[in-house]
């Protein structure tokens, strides 16, 4: 499985925070945003990934990120010339992609729960996330059937077909290529995910799975103080659960110590 980070996007909904830089590279408490869907992927044991950037801001991901040494993986980057939607990831990733598994995750997107095993039990088709939300119809969305399979996929929709939003991380085989290339584009301009969410699941070879933890897409100033908080609130308690491990270690150490 590889992995593929898309940092490309105008930002015009962070404007003018994203006036001289990425969205992605903005701060999301104590750290650039896109080292959030980078741990999402290097968790779910995902080594090779390629970064995908508007050309003024390539750069600054690749000083940033470098090589992939640092993190025991291998980083490779390609330009989007021009933001023409989030399919396009998979056409400019062709030669990256290659026969294999694709990961394709969005660089704004803040995950709390693990994809460890749905990455390592995919076979082929697609798989795709999705998360129940007061506010649906900012997203794709996924309506499911009373068994839970995904039945309906529509890009912000209208009007509430479904409280399920599809998540920003999408798991395809090596056909994705291909499919993307064959889009149309929508009419507001863009070669949609959800058109090939759509083709996988006319096949009948999409998984739609429901995820329970948190999950955000940064890509507003409300949603972007909320990852800002929640990450804040996770270093807090991560931090807490240290120092009880830390604590406990010193505890059994005395102990052991004593009974010498
Ligand atoms: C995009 C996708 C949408 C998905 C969302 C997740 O929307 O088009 O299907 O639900 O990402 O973050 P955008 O954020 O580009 O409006």
């Amino acid at each position: 499985m590889k992995g593929i980070i898309l940092c490309g996007g105008a930002g015009s909904r962070l404007y003018p925070l994203t006036k001289i830089t990425s969205k992605q590279l903005l701060p999301v408490y104590d750290r650039p945003m896109v080292f959030y869907p980078l741990q999402t992927l290097l968790s779910a044991g995902i080594r090779e990934i390629l970064f995908i950037a508007a050309p003024e801001s390539a750069g600054d991901f690749l000083r940033l990120l470098g090589s992939g040494k640092e993190y025991g993986a291998k980083f490779t980057y390609e330009i989007q010339d021009r933001p023409e939607g989030l399919a396009q990831a998979f056409i400019i990733g062709q030669n990256f992609i290659d026969d294999d598994n694709v990961a394709l995750i969005l660089g704004d997107n803040i995950f709390e729960d693990d994809f460890s095993s749905a990455i390592s039990k995919f076979k082929s088709g697609g798989h795709i996330f999705a998360k129940k939300v007061p506010d649906p119809e900012r997203f794709g969305v996924v309506r499911f059937n009373e068994k839970m399979q995904a039945e309906e996929i529509v890009e912000k929709p209208l009007g509430r077909i479904s409280d399920y939003a599809i998540t920003g991380l999408y798991i395809f085989d090596s056909r994705v290529v291909e499919v993307a290339k064959n889009l149309e584009k929508s009419a507001r301009g863009e070669y949609e995910i959800t058109d090939v969410q759509n083709w996988y699941l006319r096949k009948g070879e999409l998984q739609a799975t429901a995820i329970e933890g948190e999950w955000i897409d940064a890509g507003t100033f409300d949603s972007l103080l909320k990852a800002n908080n929640y990450a804040a609130r996770k270093h807090a308690q991560e931090a807490r659960q240290e120092k009880t491990q830390n604590t406990q270690a010193q505890g059994a150490r005395k102990i052991a110590n004593q009974n010498v």
